[in-house]
């Protein structure tokens, strides 16, 4: 691989040529395997995954970004997608494009067929999808969606606290 790859990147991408193995696609045969980094250095993984009903196929870029979001991250670092010759469909950008900043890496890694040196292309999610329809830009989110998890303090566990003492007063009620 590259030399210039940095050693969290040849991670992120080993796992996604990991996930590329676990490929349903016996439609196709096009396998393709990606992995997300978050903003907290975790790393999630996906595949595609196609069906008898070939519209509901799904890209492996969509299932990694999914993944990480089921997990509670919502704020990527970097994608590698793994594949011959694999690029990101409009969708895909898209979806990633919700999730990233303007610095969010893009890796492209294309395999070699002598399975002997793969070629790198770096990009950024932002460039590869021109005038985007920005949630940010758009106004249609206040911030990043990052930052829109809610985190728990004081205020939501003394409401949960007062729900509680609530409940049970009722269940006393409830005996009288
Ligand atoms: N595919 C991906 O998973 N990612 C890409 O970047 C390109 C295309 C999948 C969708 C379908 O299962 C198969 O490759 C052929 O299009």
């Amino acid at each position: 691989m590259a030399r210039h790859i940095s050693k969290k990147y040849r991670k992120l991408i080993e796992t996604a040529k990991l996930a590329r193995k676990k490929a349903y696609c016996p439609y196709s045969r096009y396998q393709v395997g990606a992995a997300v980094m978050t903003e907290s250095g975790r790393i999630f993984s996906g595949c595609n995954v196609e069906n008898a009903s070939y519209g509901l196929s799904i890209c492996a870029e969509r299932v990694a970004v999914f993944n990480a979001v089921a997990r509670g991250e919502r704020m990527i670092q970097a994608v590698a997608v793994v594949g011959k010759s694999a690029r990101p469909c409009g969708a895909c950008r898209q979806v990633m494009l919700e999730f990233s900043t303007k610095e969010t890496d893009l890796l492209l890694v294309d395999l070699d067929p002598n399975e002997r040196k793969d070629t790198v292309i770096r990009s950024r999610v932002y460039s590869m999808l021109p005038c985007a329809f920005d949630p940010l830009e758009s106004g249609l989110l206040p911030q990043h969606p990052h930052n829109l998890l809610r985190r728990r303090r004081g205020p939501i566990r003394r409401r949960k606290r007062a729900r509680r003492l609530h409940q049970y007063e009722g269940r006393k009620e409830g005996r009288r």
